[in-house]
């Protein structure tokens, strides 16, 4: 029986959801929303939080700063309740509502920043004003989740040696890149592991993290405005991104068996099943990993209204919930569609 006196001390970790019955393949997704702050973020915010403190940066009257898209904010809200220090999370008009709000029952503040910078976008415009904020008053900390070592530290401690132990016979794992925390703290983990595992990063159409161009994206939680700064894709075999229309089909196709997930779940979701599908994969095991759950999304992903103006009246009739619109760059192994793993090592 877990007793906890801080929430961040509860997360479930060896939760897995066997998603053959609803899109048809073998594929284990890894269920990361089971703690008080919902979001797999919450793994991300102790560590680097725990960092700070240890080196004397984050110390009593200091004030939290951090710009976050949603679910860092929670994490940290809640943290920074916990810790006894104040925290201000700037975010974008993107960030859901009942996220928001979620922030400041917590108590912290949040700053929306209106208008995106004209290159780097919105997050180039939270960064600035994050940095100026600093410079403004000493008492404010940054901890940084794009270049913060602990971010993607907490993923390689944690996630991926909880998704080894569960499968020792792991082919290969699907994981979503925003901050690209996760991608590096597994990526990097696997790649000293007892046998090769292939990594495939997943990303959304829109997204310049692997080079596309920019566009439109509503969707929270993957892909970038600007190339992430703790990215080496050395250690990532395959790359693949999805149209937020495939994303919004694979979530609504889970929610229809009675699992309701985030945005980014889909976008992996269909990731993965297009490409297990596409190399006749059955014999792989296969995981990847569910960042969050559905509710924040009540008002965006699972709202008809939202969903037709956005990507058109057709979106939730046409059924096939997977669906890879591109892949970059060509797979490092022989060229081969098959499944061979690449021995990196
Ligand atoms: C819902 C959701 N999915 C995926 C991610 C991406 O995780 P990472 O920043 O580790 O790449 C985030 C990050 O905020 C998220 O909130």
């Amino acid at each position: 029986m877990p007793i906890i006196s801080v929430p961040q001390e509860f997360n479930e970790e060896d939760l897995y959801v066997d998603l053959r019955s609803v899109f048809g393949c073998s594929l284990f997704l890894k269920c990361e929303g089971f703690n008080f702050a919902g979001s797999i973020k919450m793994k991300a915010a102790t560590e680097m939080v725990e960092a700070a403190e240890r080196a004397g940066v984050l110390t009593p009257g200091s004030v939290l700063i951090e710009s976050s898209s949603g679910n860092l904010g929670v994490a940290l809200s809640m943290i920074a309740a916990s810790r006894g220090y104040e925290f201000l999370c700037i975010t974008d008009p993107r960030c859901n509502l009942s996220t928001r709000r979620l922030m400041e029952a917590l108590g912290a503040q949040v700053h929306t920043i209106t208008e995106p910078d004209p290159v780097t976008g919105f997050l180039g415009a939270r960064k600035d004003y994050v940095r100026a904020m600093c410079a403004s008053d000493r008492r404010y900390v940054w901890l940084n989740q794009y270049e913060n070592p602990n971010n993607w530290g907490s993923h390689h401690r944690r996630t991926a040696q909880e998704i080894a132990r569960s499968f020792p016979e792991l082919d290969v794992l699907f994981v979503g890149a925003g901050t690209t925390g996760t991608l590096m703290g597994c990526a990097r983990f696997f790649r000293e592991w007892h046998r090769p595992v292939r990594i495939v990063a997943v990303d959304s159409v829109g997204s310049v993290t692997f080079g596309g161009p920019p566009s439109r994206r509503m969707i929270p939680g993957l892909g970038s405005a600007e190339r992430p700064d703790v990215l080496d894709e050395s250690y990532i075999d395959e790359v693949v991104l999805v149209e937020e229309a495939q994303t919004v089909r694979a979530c609504h196709r889970m929610a229809r068996r009675g699992f309701l997930f985030g945005g980014s779940t889909g976008t992996v979701v269909s990731a993965a099943t297009s490409w297990l599908t596409r190399n006749d994969a059955q014999d792989l095991t296969a995981v990847t990993i569910a960042p969050d759950l559905g509710e924040r999304y009540l008002d965006t992903l699972y709202q008809t209204n939202w969903v037709e103006d956005l990507y058109g009246g057709d979106v939730l009739r046409l059924d096939e919930g997977a669906g890879v619109t591109a892949t970059v760059p060509e797979p490092r192994s022989s060229g081969s569609r098959s499944p061979v793993l690449s021995n990196r090592r």
